[in-house]
Parts: C-alpha cells; sequence; structure tokens
C-alpha cells in the first residue's frame, strides 16, 4: 500500500461556508489539534471549497471565509508548518478521482445519504449534480491520502461508511489501491445540538442567531445564548429522558474542561441552572477567547497565512498525485 512512512496518516475537512460554529469546533477542529499534537500522525487538513459551492456562494464572501478558516484552523492550534494545510481546489487531484469515484458510486446509494435530502430540502431551487455526488468528492479527498483515520463529527458518519464501501469496491475490483479508513468520532460532542431545540443540530444555517454560537462570535454574546439555552423545568443538571437540553449544555462543558459527565452531574448536585449555565458560559469563553484574540493576528497576516497554503498545496499533491496515477493506471487509461 502507498503509506510507506512510519507515521499512520490523517485527513480531514471543513468547508468554509461562515464562521465555524461550536459545533464544528468540538465536533472536529479540536480534535485536529489533539491528533496533531500526539505526534503519531501525518495530517492532511483542508478546506473544502469545491464542497462549499454545492450550496449558492457569493465569490467575495467565499474568498473572505477560505482566509478566515484557515486563520481559525491556525488560531485553533494547528501547527500548519508541521502538516500540511491546503485549500482543496488547489489540488487537482480531488476532482479527477472524485470523478473516477463517481462512476463507481451508485445511484441508490446517494439518494440514502441523510445529509442530500437535508440540503436539497432547504435549497429546493438549486438540487444541482454536484450536491447529489458531493459524497464522492468527499471519498476521493480521503482515498487520496491512503488516510488511516478521519476525524469527524457524527454528522459525517454516513460519508465515511460510504467512502469505506467505494475503497474496497474499487479494490475488489482491481486490486489493492486504497486504505480503508477508519472514522474518528469524539465519545462527547460528536454531535452538539441547538441551543434553542436540542432535538436538531447546531448549524449556522439555522435562521434562528439564537440557536448556535459562531467561534468569533463577540464573548458577551456567547454568554447571553447560553443564559438563553432552551432546558426543562427539572432545575436538576443530570442526563435522561426530556433532558436534552441540560444535556447538551453537559456536553459542551465537558469538551472545553475535559471533566466527564459523571463528574459534572456531582459538580452540580444541588445547584440551579443559573449557576450552572454561568459554569457552561465562562468555559466556552475561556476557550474561544485566546483563540479570537490568536485569530485576530493571524488574519492580518496575509504574507503567512499564503505561505501555509502553498506549501500545503504542495505537499498535498505530492502524494495525491501517486494515488491518482495508481487509479488512472489500473482503471486502463493510457500513461500521459
Ligand atoms: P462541515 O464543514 O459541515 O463540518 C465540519 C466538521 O464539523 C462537524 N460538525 C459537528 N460536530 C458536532 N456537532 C455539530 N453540531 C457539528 N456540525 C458540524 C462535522 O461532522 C465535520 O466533521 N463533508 C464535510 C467536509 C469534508 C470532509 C472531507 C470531512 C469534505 N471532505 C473529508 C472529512 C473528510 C462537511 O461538510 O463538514
Amino acid at each position: 500500500m502507498e503509506n510507506n512512512e512510519s507515521k499512520k496518516r490523517i485527513l480531514s475537512a471543513i468547508q468554509p461556508t461562515g464562521v465555524l460554529t461550536l459545533g464544528n469546533y468540538v465536533g472536529a477542529l479540536r480534535n485536529f489539534v489533539q491528533l496533531q499534537k500526539e505526534d503519531k500522525y501525518e495530517c492532511f487538513y483542508m478546506i473544502a471549497d469545491l464542497h462549499s459551492i454545492t450550496v449558492k456562494q457569493e465569490p467575495k464572501d467565499l474568498r473572505n471565509n477560505s482566509l478566515d478558516l484557515l486563520a481559525l484552523f491556525l488560531a485553533s492550534g494547528l501547527d500548519g508548518e508541521k502538516d500540511p494545510i491546503f485549500y482543496q481546489s488547489h489540488v487537482p487531484a480531488h476532482s479527477q478521482l472524485g470523478w473516477v469515484l463517481d462512476c463507481f458510486t451508485y445511484f441508490g446509494e446517494l439518494s440514502r445519504m441523510t445529509q442530500f435530502k437535508d440540503k436539497s430540502s432547504k435549497h429546493a431551487d438549486n438540487i444541482n449534480a454536484g450536491l447529489f455526488t458531493y459524497p464522492s468528492l468527499m471519498a476521493a479527498d480521503i482515498l487520496l491520502y491512503q488516510a488511516d483515520l478521519v476525524p469527524i463529527g457524527k454528522d459525517q458518519k454516513q460519508h465515511l461508511e460510504l467512502t469505506r464501501d467505494l475503497a474496497t469496491r474499487f479494490n475488489h475490483t482491481y486490486s489493492d489501491t486504497f486504505k480503508v479508513p477508519e472514522p474518528y468520532i469524539p465519545k462527547v460532542g460528536a454531535k452538539i445540538m441547538s441551543l434553542q431545540n436540542p432535538l436538531q443540530k447546531m448549524s449556522k444555517s439555522d435562521p434562528n442567531e439564537n440557536s448556535y454560537i459562531l467561534m468569533l462570535d463577540p464573548l458577551d454574546r456567547i454568554v447571553n445564548k447560553i443564559k438563553r439555552a432552551v432546558t426543562d423545568s427539572d432545575a436538576c443538571v443530570k442526563r435522561g429522558e426530556g433532558k436534552e437540553g441540560v444535556e447538551n449544555l453537559m456536553s459542551i462543558y465537558s469538551a472545553m474542561t475535559g471533566k466527564t459527565m459523571d463528574e459534572i452531574e456531582v459538580e452540580f448536585d444541588g445547584k440551579g441552572y443559573g449557576d450552572f449555565k454561568m459554569a457552561v458560559a465562562e468555559s466556552v469563553v475561556a476557550v474561544l477567547g485566546p483563540i479570537q484574540e490568536k485569530y485576530k493576528d493571524y488574519i492580518k497576516n496575509k504574507d503567512y497565512l499564503e505561505k501555509i497554503y502553498r506549501s500545503g498545496a504542495e505537499r498535498a499533491m505530492y502524494v495525491a498525485n501517486k494515488t491518482v496515477s495508481k487509479v488512472n493506471r489500473k482503471v486502463g487509461f493510457i500513461r500521459p
């Protein structure tokens, strides 16, 4: 197989479709940083700009959001000099392998993707082919790097399962070509819920701004949003039936402080929701405050950002092109 280095590989990505939510941070970005720090993996972290145009984008906003996201990656603690951070559109291999994998993905499989069903009902005026075939492109993103591990939130699990099926299908049709990747889904915080409706995922496309926390929200707004979060009339900080709102705040607190859910129940035993919400808010501010400060420095330093994404693309291309050549040869294309 392609992975000759002793280190295992990680690939993951986030779309530049607006400022990240606390859900993106807890479910994904925070784990990107932790896994990179473990130093056991070679980490490829990507800004999935090709994916983002499956939904209409204003070009100027897309450019700004793409640079913002790189600055946020760095501000959150990713080291772009140690491992590559790059834009998907800078590495043509993604589109190349994406096409080949399109031809190995069945209509029925794509039709079953819950994210496609969700997004096509939200954007009924623009159900384009890219929105439909997006999971094959995501599979290409991962398989190009022969990734062992893919850190994601729960909502991407179905796409990862399809990726594994496609890798296995291709390997059986030809011969061993792709590593079959494993998901890395955090135990706590894999699905942070809306603060206003804890039965729904926290998402920046929610029309109610109080339902989500953005990583760059002013700190006093974050505190207010948490104070207004929907809970229940029980006044008891515990998990359980009908207590999804409290459990969601507990997950956030757990992710921010490293405390377990059991420890949190003990800590707030006999205390009311006022105290609990204040503690959650302070824990979020303690994590996001310093990230926001670093973000302000990085976003001013366009030369540094450019240096990171250029060298990132070069390093990514080196690995990705090798996989594309191998795939093209196996499929039967004449060598260029
Ligand atoms: P995206 O950009 O929607 O989300 C980025 C990451 O954040 C996670 N996430 C959440 N985790 C917990 N709670 C939430 N409320 C929450 N909302 C989002 C997502 O699970 C994801 O891990 N298709 C991907 C991007 C992508 C990708 C890839 C990921 C493209 N190619 C290859 C992994 C590997 C997406 O749209 O994520």
